[in-house]
């Protein structure tokens, strides 16, 4: 598969800039994914991982299984890997979040997402893969960009755009205009803790950067399975 437009900047410096915008929020909501670690390690899979954006927040003795449709991403994600060796990459599998048969039920102690779900057309299917994998109470720990909540001339452009198929087609099938908190209260979960927040691109940002603009409103947060 050849690396669209977006999969060459997300190889690139893109996920330092991002990272840098989401600054301690990224950090709030890892610092509760280094909480589950007991002391015996912790088992995280993370989907759509790109070039490995989040390796630098998991704790030591992580066990980590990637999920990624692309495989152009895999050599940078082994590069990034080389800065953090509390990181372990157990597997890396080159499929969709929406069919992880590869991977046992309730396997993993953690699942990660980020800057992901704008891409994928089947959230109900990946909600539903993730619950499976996860251990009963286990969490799934997400940051994505989302429609404007909003009712702006920033919706609207959204909406046009992702009606038309623009953002798509420059961005990987990436869309701007989807309601993920919706479909995450929809997706089965015990529980969803979801936040707002816009990105800070106050101080302005490259011009190779500028479709930040177009996706500052994101959620971050958690989404935690049943018991049993
Ligand atoms: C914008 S990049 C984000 C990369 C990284 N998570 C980050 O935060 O920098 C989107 C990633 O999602 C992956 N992706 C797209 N559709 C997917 C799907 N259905 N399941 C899993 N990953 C997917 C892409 O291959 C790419 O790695």
């Amino acid at each position: 598969m050849e690396p669209g437009l977006l999969e060459r900047k997300i190889g690139t410096n893109f996920p330092i800039f991002y990272n840098e915008k989401t600054g301690p929020l990224k950090d709030e909501l890892f610092s509760s994914l280094r909480k589950l670690n007991n002391g015996n390690g912790i088992r995280i899979l993370e989907f759509g991982a790109g070039s490995g954006a989040n390796m630098e927040y998991y704790p030591e003795n992580t066990k980590l299984t990637v999920v990624e449709p692309n495989p152009f991403f895999k050599e940078h994600l082994e590069s990034t890997l080389k800065k953090f060796p509390q990181v372990e990459l157990e597997r890396y599998l080159i499929t969709g979040a929406e069919d992880m048969k590869d991977i046992p039920d309730h396997s993993v102690d953690a699942v990660v997402s980020t800057l992901v779900l704008c891409s994928a057309n089947d959230l109900q299917g990946i909600y539903k893969e993730i619950r499976r994998v996860l251990v009963p109470g286990g969490k799934y720990f997400f940051m994505e960009h989302v429609i404007d909540p909003l009712s702006s001339l920033l919706k609207m452009t959204q909406v046009i755009l992702g009606s038309f198929g623009v953002f798509q087609f420059f961005l990987d099938g990436c869309r701007p205009d989807k309601d993920i908190k919706r479909e995450l209260e929809k997706g089965g979960f015990a529980r969803v803790d979801a936040k707002p927040f816009r990105l800070n691109l106050k101080g302005g940002v490259p011009l190779d950067f500028a479709l930040l603009y177009l996706i500052e409103p994101h959620i971050y947060g958690t989404a935690t399975t049943a018991l049993q």
